[in-house]
């Protein structure tokens, strides 16, 4: 069976791309391999965090190189030098235009800090997310894993999971609790959910 090749991407702090990296050291993505961490911002801790566990990393800087489409076309060509059958958006925080999208199409995925479709869209990111749920009222949140398609935040749902919203949080508190309960949980699964069909379908393709 051949691994499908794992391609990070990242904008931040990198704690759900460490929880991958944790996921395939203890054998729970026995259908991918983490290929590469690519981060669009020159200062984010996912780097440090990737060199310290020993993968390789790739950074395009979105000050470095402020246009998207030449950002997009460096990624791209970069995956593809890595033999890259998996995107993983962990905190990545930009919005791809439907060329990259269309190009790795059914092969992207991301992780949402809500029940989609519930806060989510343009706007809708970081601590914003939890800022704005607890601004609702609601009692239920969670986070979503997604494939992405060319309209933010609203492709097919992979996987979801609820988390409570108590009394006195504030949206940092909220935030800790969606990643410890959810995301840390749901994205490691989906990703080797994703893997194994990829490969399922590679195997056929090949036989
Ligand atoms: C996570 O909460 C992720 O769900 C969110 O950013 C955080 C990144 O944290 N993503 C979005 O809001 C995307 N719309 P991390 O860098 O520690 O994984």
């Amino acid at each position: 069976m051949e691994k499908i090749g794992i391609a990070v991407l990242c904008s931040g702090g990198g704690t759900n791309f460490q929880a991958i990296v944790n996921a395939q050291e203890a054998g729970l993505i026995p259908h991918g391999e983490i290929k590469l961490a690519v981060c669009d911002h020159a200062g984010a801790y996912a780097l440090t965090r990737a060199e310290r566990m020993g993968v390789e990393t790739a950074v395009f800087d979105r000050e470095a190189i402020p246009d998207r489409a030449e950002r997009e076309r460096k990624i791209l060509a970069c995956l593809k030098e890595h033999g890259i059958g998996l995107v993983v958006f962990a905190g990545f925080m930009t919005i791809l235009s439907p060329v990259f999208v269309s190009a790795y199409a059914g092969r992207i995925i991301n992780i949402h800090p809500a029940l989609l479709p519930s806060f989510g869209g343009r706007g809708f990111y970081g601590l914003h997310v939890h800022e704005a749920v607890l601004k609702a009222g609601v009692k239920v949140t969670g986070a979503t894993v997604h494939y992405v398609t060319e309209e933010c935040d609203a492709g097919p749902i992979i996987a979801q999971k609820a988390v409570e919203v108590r009394e006195g949080d504030t949206p940092e508190i909220l935030q800790k609790r969606v990643m410890r309960e959810a995301e840390w949980v749901i994205l490691p699964e989906a990703v080797e959910k994703v893997c194994k069909e990829l490969s399922e379908k590679t195997g056929k393709e090949g036989e």
